[in-house]
């Protein structure tokens, strides 16, 4: 294993501690067993294939991508090689991904449709000509428009400079009319995606805007890189995951729903804008237009009745569960939703859980840590 210092520029190491930490004093977590892992994982920091982009190249609050490998090696332990996985929160996705090969199904899943539009991009889709839509891009790409449209008029000189607006709002436009079937608007609108969160004028997310536009880098399309090749037995969906619930099984179930109460509709409410294309009224300084259909469970007082809910209807051999309690905050709104006793007493009624914890301190090429945070993984292997 390389050491630190002799690392490629292209990667980043983090150093994982594993050790358990006593953060609730309940007895059912102290009769849980748990396991210690200390190792070291690497990932990818760039994007490394030019003109291209990966599921991973793209900010998303509480995306696991630097988690895969910690994933990986609990699966490896615990369940041996299984044939399919459901990755019920998806979010960007990265998770079900990196477990998608020809030999394993996949079922990926977020209510959001602005994800799912991703989730079909690198998952879902078995049979696309790629040729073709390089071109499109490259058409996509040469838009030069001098008017304003829907998208420029609300997020012009705030979330982007009003040329890129304008030439994102154009862009849309142009997809609806360029596309031959559902599959390529759907590929289409993933580079658009993928090409927005590069110009933001955010810190991720689109809750606010920062207050100086100095994002004002060009927009520019680039291809996904997809194995439409591993996609053949997958599913993917845009479901509430209590509905989707009742109707699937996979060897191995994994659930990484919203903490608390910060609700994902409204810090990417500009995506499924964009993405849905219903040109709706937007409010507010944030220009939100109106979630109220689009709001989780998850995200409210009613948070553990629905992950047991969850828990009872699933099918499955193995459930993985990252939940993240970042302990009490003077911000009630990062409050976790749901106790770690009752994540472990509704994954006991399904059968024997253990928790993995990790330290983790993440470190760039030739430097100590830059920061740590702890990410844990409830496991549960189904007995009933
Ligand atoms: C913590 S994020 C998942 C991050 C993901 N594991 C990743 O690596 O990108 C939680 C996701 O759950 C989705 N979500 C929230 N409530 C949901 C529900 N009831 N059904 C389906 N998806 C939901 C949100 O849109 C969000 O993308």
């Amino acid at each position: 294993m390389p050491k630190i210092q002799e690392l490629p520029e292209k990667y980043c190491v983090a150093e994982r501690e594993v050790q358990y930490l006593l953060f609730d004093p309940d007895a059912q977590l102290k009769n849980t067993t748990v396991l210690n892992v200390s190792k070291t994982y690497y990932y990818l920091k760039y994007n490394l294939v030019p003109g291209f982009f990966q599921i991973q190249n793209r900010r998303y609050l509480g995306n696991k991508y630097k988690l895969t490998a910690f994933i990986s090696d609990i699966l490896s332990e615990k369940c041996g090689s299984f044939q399919s996985l459901c990755d019920i929160f998806a979010g960007t996705g990265v998770v079900g991904n990196h477990f998608n090969k020809k030999n394993v199904r996949i079922i990926s899943n977020d209510f959001l449709y602005s994800n799912y539009v991703v989730l079909k991009t690198f998952m879902g889709i078995a049979d696309i000509n790629l040729n073709k839509l390089k071109d499109k891009i490259r058409l996509l790409n040469s838009l030069m428009p001098i008017e304003n449209n829907y998208f420029s008029l609300n997020f012009g000189s705030t979330y982007f400079t009003l040329e890129n607006a304008r030439k994102i709002g154009a862009i849309r436009e142009k997809i609806e009319e360029l596309s031959v079937n559902k599959d390529e608007k759907l590929v289409l609108l993933t580079s658009l995606i993928y090409a927005v969160d590069k110009v933001a004028n955010t810190v991720g997310h689109y809750d606010a805007f920062r207050k100086k536009l100095d994002t004002t880098n060009p927009l520019v399309l680039l291809m996904p890189n997809i194995k439409p090749e591993n996609n053949c037995d997958n599913e993917v969906y845009c479901e509430d995951a209590n509905q989707l619930i009742r109707k699937i099984s996979s060897d191995v179930l994994y659930i990484d729903p919203p903490y608390n109460s910060r609700q994902y509709c409204d810090a990417y409410h500009l995506l499924e804008n964009l993405s849905r294309w219903e040109k709706p009224n937007v409010y507010g300084v944030a220009k939100k237009m109106d979630r109220g259909h689009l709001k989780s469970d998850y995200c409210l007082k009613s948070a553990t009745k629905a992950f047991a809910e969850l828990i009872r209807y699933a099918k499955c051999k193995h459930i993985l569960v990252s939940y993240n309690n970042t302990g009490e905050s003077k911000d009630c709104r990062s409050n976790a939703r749901i106790k770690d006793s009752e994540i472990v007493n509704i994954l006991k009624r399904k059968g024997e859980v253990q928790i993995f914890e990790h330290n983790y301190k993440a470190f760039t090429t030739g430097r100590s840590a830059v920061d740590g945070h702890t990410e844990r993984i409830f496991y549960c292997k189904v007995t009933e």
